[in-house]
């Protein structure tokens, strides 16, 4: 597949080097071609390409959304609502409310968000561009875990949901090459809990400095 990843930061390029060790084509797309990690990945990854993000969206059958949450709506309007409809976009990000240098604030170690638990990111990405089919996917874990985390227990669950079923089998398939088990948690309502699940993640490291965890769902069949 060529991928296209909308997204320059630490969650784009580890995606984007997986797709490529799976043998798929892709391209990050970002708003500063030049900025050092994005070349230093380049130079590291010399078959993977880079450009804006139209130039990403353009490219990729499948899209990756990974941009900070506050600039998710206006990367995707930099990619051009042409480019996006019809595509699957798995999407990574999260609604966390960021100070002013950038750091997220948290509050005893609980990430602030700048959604309400009956909303979700993800549905104003839906609404805003009703034609693309989000999934939501790999925003409940850290980068380091993304691709073929290794836990003595096993493979670890990530929770996805989106309105598109088809879309929803093609993440799954990603998933399973990428070493994880994928849990169908429903539509795109359901960004809500899965978004939350991120700050469930990230508390344990916020209190603890432990930041080496994943969620797994045990079922009874
Ligand atoms: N870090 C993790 O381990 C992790 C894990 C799970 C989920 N997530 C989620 O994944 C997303 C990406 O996280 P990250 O840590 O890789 O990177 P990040 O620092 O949160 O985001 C970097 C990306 O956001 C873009 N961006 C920033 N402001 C923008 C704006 N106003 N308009 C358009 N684009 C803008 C940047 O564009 P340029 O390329 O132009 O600089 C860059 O591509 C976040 O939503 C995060 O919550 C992160």
């Amino acid at each position: 597949m060529k991928i296209g990843i909308l997204g320059s930061g630490d969650v784009g390029r580890v995606l984007a080097s997986a797709f490529l060790k799976e043998g798929h084509d892709v391209m990050i797309g970002t708003r500063e071609i030049g900025k050092e990690k994005l070349v230093q990945w380049k130079s590291e990854n010399a078959e993977g390409m880079t450009g804006s993000f139209e130039e990403a969206a353009n490219f990729g059958e499948t899209l990756v959304l990974a941009t900070v949450g506050s600039g998710a709506l206006s990367a995707l309007g930099l990619a051009g609502k042409d480019h996006l409809s019809g595509k699957v976009i798995i999407d990574a990000t999260n609604p966390i409310v960021q100070a002013d240098n950038g750091f997220p604030q948290a509050d005893h170690g609980v990430l602030r968000y700048f959604t309400t638990s009956n909303e979700s990111l993800m549905e104003q990405l839906q609404h805003a561009f009703p034609d693309a089919r989000f999934v939501k996917a790999f925003n409940s874990v850290g980068n380091a875990f993304m691709y073929k985390p290794s836990f003595p227990e096993g493979r670890p669950t990530m929770f996805i949901c989106g309105n598109d079923a088809l879309a929803k089998e093609t993440v799954s398939g990603i998933l399973g090459a990428f070493g994880w088990d994928a849990e169908d948690m429903g539509m795109a309502e359901s960004a809500r809990p899965i978004e939350a699940l991120c700050q469930l993640w990230c508390a344990p490291g916020f209190l603890r400095n432990q930041w080496t965890h994943a969620f797994k769902l045990y079922k009874i069949k």
